[in-house]
C-alpha cells in the first residue's frame, strides 16, 4: 500500500488570523425581502393567446424584430413549472409583473375584463402562495398597449425626447386608462399581493414633461385608491432605473457639479414630489422646458404616495460635464436624458459595464452600490429595496451551455453587491428592505437573446430551464448570512 506524504509542517499554509474582518460575517436582518424577478413582455410568450391584445411590444418601435423571437420563455404555460423550480432553490419571493392587455384587450375604462386574463394571474398567486412564497406584482413593465398608440396615430412618430423608447404616458387618455387597469388590477388580487410596483422605470419610457407629469400623478391616484378605497395593507412604490452617477474625477468640483446634476434629473425629479412633497428639481426644470408644473395641492395629494423606493442598481454610470458646460448642453441638446456626456466603458453589445473587470470581458461595480444606497437613505428619508440587479454577460447565449452553466463572474457579481448591501445596512445603518436578482432565468432582453441575465439557462428550442452556477452561489450565500429565529 501506498502511503500519504506526510506533509512537513513548515509546508502548510495557514489562513492569517485576521483573514476576516467582522464586516465578512454581518447577516441579513431577519425581515431582509431576497427574492428573484421577471416581467411579462421578457417571459411570458403567448403574445395572441387567450384574448391578449398586442402592446408596443409587437407592434411598435420594434416591428420586425419581434415576430418570430417573442415566443421568449413560455412562462403563459410554464409558470408553475418556473415556480416550482425557484420555491425548489429557497427563494421566497418573487417579483413579477401583470401584462395590461390581457386584462384589458380594449385598454380602456368601460371596456370589457377578459376573465381569462385575470384567472391566469390568480392561478400564478395562487400557486406562489402555494409554495410558500410571497408575490410582488409590477402593474406596468414596459408593456405599453397598442391602444394608446392607435388612438394617437400622429404620435406614433414622435422620436423620444427624454428616454430610449416611447411608452406613451404623454398621449390622451393614458393617465386615466392606466389608473383604470391598475384599479381593476389591485381590487382582484390586493387580498394575495403584500407588494405593489406601479411603474417599472418611468423615466427610460418618458418622452417630454407631460410623461413624467402622467407619471406622477397616476401612481399617486392608485397610492389613494389603494390606502383609502380598498384599504389595502400592503406596500406600494415604483422602481426607478439604474442611472446613478458617480464623477469621473471626484477631486473636480466640474465633475462633481455634473454628477449631482445627473442624480437630481434621474432620481429627483420622481422623488421630490413622492418622498418629500418638493416641487421637481431645478435638473428636471432646466432639461424639460416644457415640464407641467406642479400645484400645491397636486404636492400634498402626491407626497407620501410610497412607503419606500425601489432601484435598479445594476451598474454605476460615470459622469463628466461636456466641454461647453451642463446648462449649454441640457438646453441645446436633443437627447436632453443624456446632457452630460455620461461615459460608459462599453464592452458588452448592452453596454452595461463599469467597475473592475470580471475574467477580462465585463465590469462589476459593487462599491457604487453601497454609495447610492447611502445616497438614497439620506436624501429621500425613506427604506430603499433593491428591485432588480444583474449581470449580462457578452453574448452568453452564443458560448457553449457548459460555460453559460458555469457563469463565475456572475456569482462574483451577485456575492460582491450583497456584500456591500450588508456593509450599508450594518456601516451606514441604511434600511435595505430587499433585493430581487434579474432575471430569475435568461429572457427576452428587448430586442435580443444575445447577452443575457438569467441565474437560469433556458434552451430557446425545447425551453428546458437549467440552474446557473450563480444561482447556487447566490442563494448560499443568502442561506448563510440570513439571521435565524
Ligand atoms: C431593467 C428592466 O426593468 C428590465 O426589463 C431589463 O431586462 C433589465 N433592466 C436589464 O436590461
Amino acid at each position: 500500500t501506498v502511503q500519504p506524504t506526510p506533509v512537513p509542517s513548515s509546508d502548510l499554509v495557514l489562513p492569517p488570523p485576521n483573514y476576516f474582518g467582522p464586516q465578512d460575517c454581518y447577516n441579513f436582518p431577519e425581515d431582509f425581502m431576497f427574492g428573484v424577478a421577471g416581467s411579462a413582455s421578457q417571459i411570458e410568450g403567448a403574445i395572441a393567446d387567450e384574448g391578449r391584445a398586442p402592446t408596443l411590444m409587437e407592434v411598435g418601435f420594434q416591428s420586425g424584430v419581434m415576430a418570430n423571437d417573442y415566443v421568449t420563455n413560455e412562462n403563459y404555460y410554464l409558470y408553475k413549472q418556473d415556480i416550482e423550480r425557484l420555491a425548489s432553490m429557497g427563494v421566497k419571493h418573487y417579483s413579477f409583473s401583470i401584462a395590461w392587455t390581457r386584462i384589458l384587450p380594449f385598454t380602456f375604462p368601460g371596456t370589457p375584463v377578459n376573465k381569462q386574463g385575470l384567472d391566469h394571474y390568480d392561478d400564478l398567486i395562487n400557486f406562489v402562495l402555494q409554495k410558500g412564497m410571497i408575490p410582488s406584482v409590477t402593474l406596468f413593465h414596459f408593456d405599453t398597449p397598442f391602444a394608446i398608440f392607435k388612438n394617437n396615430l400622429t404620435s406614433l412618430k414622435e422620436r423620444p425626447l427624454i428616454g430610449y423608447v416611447n411608452g406613451g404616458y404623454q398621449m390622451d387618455g393614458f393617465e386615466d386608462a392606466f389608473v383604470n387597469y391598475g384599479k381593476i388590477v389591485m381590487t382582484h388580487y390586493a387580498d394575495r399581493v403584500p407588494v405593489w410596483y406601479t411603474f417599472n422605470e418611468p423615466l427610460l419610457y418618458s418622452t417630454n414633461g407631460k410623461s413624467v407629469d402622467a407619471v406622477v400623478k397616476a401612481h399617486a391616484r392608485l397610492y389613494h385608491f389603494y390606502r383609502e378605497e380598498i384599504k389595502g395593507t400592503g406596500k406600494i412604490s415604483l422602481k426607478f432605473n439604474d442611472n446613478f452617477g458617480v464623477p469621473r474625477d471626484p477631486n473636480n468640483t466640474d465633475h462633481l457639479n455634473a454628477t449631482n446634476h445627473f442624480n437630481d434629473f434621474q432620481l429627483a425629479t420622481f422623488c421630490n414630489p413622492i418622498f418629500l412633497g418638493k416641487d421637481y428639481p431645478e435638473a428636471f426644470k432646466m432639461t424639460i422646458p416644457d415640464y407641467v408644473p406642479l400645484t400645491e395641492e397636486d404636492l400634498k395629494y402626491i407626497n407620501g404616495t410610497a412607503d419606500f423606493l425601489g432601484i435598479d442598481p445594476y451598474t454605476a454610470t460615470v459622469v463628466e460635464p461636456p466641454p461647453q458646460g451642463i446648462a449649454a448642453c441640457a438646453v441645446n441638446s436633443s437627447d436632453p436624458l443624456f446632457p452630460y456626456c455620461v461615459k460608459q466603458f462599453t464592452n458588452t453589445s448592452t453596454g452595461w459595464d463599469i467597475g473592475y473587470r470580471s475574467e477580462s470581458y465585463v465590469y462589476i461595480t459593487p462599491k457604487y452600490l453601497r454609495t447610492y444606497l447611502s445616497y438614497l437613505w439620506n436624501t429621500f428619508k425613506t427604506p430603499v429595496m433593491i428591485t432588480e440587479f444583474g449581470f449580462p454577460v457578452f453574448d452568453e447565449s452564443k458560448r457553449a451551455v457548459i460555460d453559460q452553466l458555469y457563469d463565475s463572474p456572475r456569482s462574483e457579481y451577485y456575492l460582491s453587491f450583497m456584500s456591500e448591501v450588508l456593509k450599508a445596512i450594518w456601516e451606514d445603518h441604511v434600511h435595505v428592505m430587499g433585493a430581487f436578482a434579474w432575471s430569475f432565468a435568461d429572457n427576452w432582453e428587448f430586442g435580443s437573446y444575445e447577452s443575457q441575465f438569467g441565474i437560469q439557462f433556458v434552451n430557446r428550442t425545447t425551453q428546458e430551464r437549467r440552474y446557473k452556477r450563480s444561482f447556487f452561489d447566490l442563494v448560499d450565500f443568502m442561506a448563510i448570512r440570513t439571521r435565524k429565529k
